[in-house]
């Protein structure tokens, strides 16, 4: 389906014309994987912006208003420092952006680890302020009882188990995740945990596939898998990354365009253009009537 959108200028909203399907629930994504089996992926994007969110959403299950927007909207050097604020800023364009996929906005390191009541704070401020319909938590078992809170008190979460980048400060870095029997172990009982919490979705990033299979079929809820298989029950890509926004390609993503130096191109055509007054021409400029 072909859509374009007028943006009503009062509300900021982007009006699909022609009118859509309604919105998906997260009951809808749930139910995607009954019985262990997903016979339908489900498909997430990162989106931050309205019109991000515009162009993804027609393609798209689930919009995931992440906190990589640090590194990827701010130049900040790890998801650490991003606040709750920033997250709902974006969440909010995210949903008026959207009007098909399910929105989903991380909760940002520091806003929900001391209790599930600090969890519930921030999550229910997140979803008043933006409009999204769930939240995305990292951690496994540590975070199972405030899943189980917060789910039991109307806000679905989504979980993030394996490479779990604000532990960045532990971690030590970036590296794939479940190479040792150790590691491996618990990346399955952290997914068990959050599945058994309450989790609507489980978020597999950074490890090795037999481990994402493994938890994959050792929950009841879809895993949607980023660097991990495509036997995950749907996949997940940082937008400006499938696009090729970035010089350094992680190895887990694909590169469906070049955007980089597409944008290059047009500035530097550009650029040539203001230097030798070429622009603007006589139909950009306006002239008296006469
Ligand atoms: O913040 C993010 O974009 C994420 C995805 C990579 C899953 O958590």
């Amino acid at each position: 389906m072909s859509t374009t959108f007028k943006l009503d200028t009062s509300t900021s909203r982007a009006n699909p014309t022609p009118q859509p399907m309604r919105r998906l629930t997260v009951p809808n994504i749930r139910e995607r994987k009954s019985d262990g089996v997903t016979h339908e992926p489900l498909v997430m994007l990162t989106a931050y912006t309205a019109r991000q969110a515009q162009l993804l959403d027609a393609h798209c299950d689930i919009l995931l208003v992440g906190d990589s927007l640090a590194q990827v909207i701010y130049g900040l050097p790890t998801t650490v420092p991003v606040t709750l604020e920033m997250m709902a800023n974006h969440a909010a364009a995210v949903v008026r952006g959207s009007y098909h996929s399910v929105v989903v906005v991380d909760m940002p390191f520091g806003t929900y680890e001391a209790s599930p009541q600090q969890a519930f704070e921030s999550a229910a401020y997140l979803l008043k302020t933006s409009g999204a319909a769930a939240v995305k938590l990292e951690g496994g078992t540590a975070m199972a009882e405030t899943v189980a809170f917060l789910s039991e008190r109307g806000v679905p979460v989504m979980g993030h188990v394996g490479l779990t980048p604000q532990a960045v400060n532990i971690l030590g870095g970036y590296a794939a995740r479940g190479r040792s029997d150790a590691e491996a172990g618990k990346i399955v009982s952290d997914a068990k945990a959050l599945d058994e919490a309450g989790a609507f979705a489980i978020v597999i990033e950074g490890v090795v596939e037999p481990i994402a299979i493994e938890a994959t079929r050792a929950v009841s809820c879809p895993t949607i898998g980023i660097g991990a298989s495509a036997r995950c029950d749907g996949q997940v890509l940082v937008t400006e990354d499938m696009l090729g926004m970035f010089e350094r390609v992680p190895r887990f993503v694909k590169r469906y365009e070049d955007i980089a130096a597409i944008i290059g191109k047009a500035a530097a055509a550009y650029a040539s253009d203001v230097r030798s007054r070429k622009f603007p021409g006589t139909d950009q400029t306006y002239q008296p009537k006469d």
